[in-house]
């Protein structure tokens, strides 16, 4: 063995001559791995959010099964390592509470340790935008395996889509049009294989995303977890990540403002989640790449809806994988000048090469531009007002066209908790043309910015026939969810936005197409009310919960620590022995 002219990272460890070389490779050989495996060759970890407390990410070490016999395929040395997984259904008081904590992990753990380059595996919603941030703030080679859809939900022959069917359960439950016994049933039908919401819901979304950025194969978004195809692709990255290390293509060299531009317009083309904004702004700030709120309206705009997944639409990923997946929406969206063909990818090629020979299969899934689902200009919009100066979202193709313009009664409730203790009283002061406020589930006052704002419709009003009404909170939606629901309103209520000062019997103004959110209360009353306004407790004064609610920004700077922002690169650290 040789420790001559080294260059590769992993040899500050493994190349080390005398004590703490023996110490770096002795300890591992206790794996059974032989000398060989020290030879030089690229050593690539293989991060994964496998956890059975995350069900969406329960299959990931089989994944990482095949993700490793691709690295060994190209001649590299893998190794699996664990970053916290956020399970989204069962952590409380929000996954998203964790996403940042997520990210220092994969950060951390990527930087201290032997490695030349690494393969993210994720699948819950906020896995893969955490893996994203933390591999972006290390900058070595990465590439991503989300760990794909479940099949599709299936309740008497009809498609139920994770997430989405819940909340009509919900309603049919408590509307009388289905039982407890039948609610038992449909769960079991809902989530029948391993994988992650296969709606278009956020996890959904961000694997398009981190495809359309560029940070996974061709494809890889849409394979169902099961499918065979999913560890077909899997194997691919492990060896295209070993020959990324040779290449010393980094994550800056994929997510450029580009690469960011692409991603926004997919998310408008594919119906995707409002919490992608949130992920992309924070992911943005990782890179040092320019991307304000204003950004994600703009984009959109020329881009209409063009694949009918649910919640905006009829179908769920496993058609959306069958019809071609995202290679064909990509391909669609750069033959009509609405992506920059150029930006670098993970295989080394520019993303509109990648996609150049995409096939549609069925174009009642991903429709032709010239029919979408949704017209441009109809997607996610941003709104700003004197209720939200900092900047407010609503999902237009999940909201009600006749509620898109619409001036109410403000009732307002001080926690999402307010509200849930009286919405199935039958004597409730409020009608179908009030709009609901709900605050204190911003970033820092819930704390974790948690998804509760599309809080279900008053059930007597719900039982006289009303679907939906508009909703302001200063909270986040699932990305399966749907409803007149004004999102993320920045400064949330909690550190003294205008939210904090609207009272019930206030009017105010949802102006969709104009793209504002107003409270018809004078600047002067506002004043006067921001005077002897009182900022609540924070919710702790100590843990991991005092320190995000000390650092984490606001929505619109994606609610990342301001700590975490920028880079840190990958220096290998001083010894350790
Ligand atoms: Fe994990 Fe929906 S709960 S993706
Ligand atoms: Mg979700």
């Amino acid at each position: 063995m040789t420790f001559e002219n080294e260059v590769r990272r992993s040899r500050a460890w493994f190349g080390a001559a005398g004590r703490s070389g023996m110490i770096y490779r002795s300890w591992l050989r206790n794996q059974g791995y032989g000398a060989e495996v020290f030879d030089g060759r690229p050593v690539i970890g293989i991060a994964s959010t496998w956890s059975e407390l995350a069900p969406c990410n329960a299959h990931l070490n089989r994944v990482a099964e095949s993700v490793k016999h691709g690295v060994w395929q190209a001649g590299g040395f893998p190794l699996e390592f664990p970053v916290m997984a956020t399970g989204e259904t069962l952590m409380r008081p929000t996954a998203m509470l964790y996403r940042n904590l997520l990210a220092m992990q994969a950060e951390e753990l990527i930087r201290a340790n032997p490695l030349d380059g690494v393969v993210l595996l994720s699948g819950c919603d906020k896995t893969t935008p955490g893996m994203l941030m933390g591999a972006a703030s290390v900058d070595l080679p990465a590439v991503m395996v989300t760990g794909g859809p479940m099949l599709n939900g299936k309740f008497r022959g009809q498609d139920v889509g994770s997430g989405t069917h819940v909340w009509k359960f919900e309603e049919d439950l408590k509307a009388g049009r289905m039982n407890q016994e039948e609610c038992f049933v449909a769960e079991g039908c809902m989530a029948r294989s391993n994988g992650h919401c296969m709606t278009m819901g956020t996890a959904s979304t961000m694997a398009c995303m981190a495809e359309a950025l560029g940070m996974q194969l061709p494809g890889s978004a849409t394979w169902p977890a099961v499918d065979a195809r999913r560890f077909e692709v899997a194997q691919e990255a492990g060896r295209r990540i070993v020959a990324m290390v040779e290449e010393d293509l980094r994550p800056s060299a994929i997510m450029t403002r580009a690469a960011f531009e692409n991603a926004i317009r997919a998310n408008a083309a594919i119906g995707g989640s409002t919490n992608a904004i949130v992920h992309l702004s924070a992911l943005a700030g990782r890179l040092g790449v320019e991307l304000d709120l204003d950004d994600f309206d703009e984009l959109a705009r020329p881009v209409p809806t063009i694949v009918d997944l649910m919640p905006s639409g009829r179908f769920l990923m496993e058609d959306f994988c069958y019809a071609g997946g995202l290679p064909v929406v990509l391909r669609d969206l750069a033959e009509a000048g609405l992506l920059d063909a150029d930006a670098q990818t993970v295989t080394g090629k520019g993303v509109g090469a990648n996609v150049a020979a995409a096939e549609c299969w069925n174009r009642d899934v991903v429709r032709p531009l010239a029919e979408p689902l949704q017209a441009a200009g109809t997607g996610t919009a941003v709104l700003r007002g004197n209720l939200a100066p900092g900047g407010a979202v609503i999902k237009q193709s999940a909201a009600s066209p006749g509620l898109l313009r619409h001036t109410g009664r403000a009732v307002v409730f001080d926690t999402p908790e307010d509200y849930h203790s009286v919405c199935d009283d039958p004597d409730l002061d409020i009608a179908a043309d009030d709009v609901i406020v709900i605050r204190g589930a911003g970033p820092s006052g819930y704390p974790g910015m948690p998804e509760v704002a599309n809080v279900p419709v008053p059930t007597k009003l719900l039982r006289a026939g009303v679907t939906d009404m508009v909703r302001i909170c200063d909270g986040r939606m699932s990305g399966t969810g749907y409803g007149t629901v004004v999102l993320h309103v920045t400064p949330e209520a909690a550190v003294g936005g205008p939210l904090a000062l609207v009272r019930t019997g206030d009017a105010v103004t949802l102006d969709v197409p104009a793209r504002s959110l107003t409270v018809e209360v004078s600047d002067d009353e506002l004043q006067r009310r921001r005077a002897v306004w009182k900022q609540p407790e924070p919710a702790h004064a100590s843990g991991y919960g005092w320190l995000y609610i000390q650092h984490v920004l606001q929505a619109d700077q994606g609610a990342d620590f301001d700590f975490l922002v920028g880079a840190r690169g990958a220096a290998v650290p001083r010894e350790s022995h």
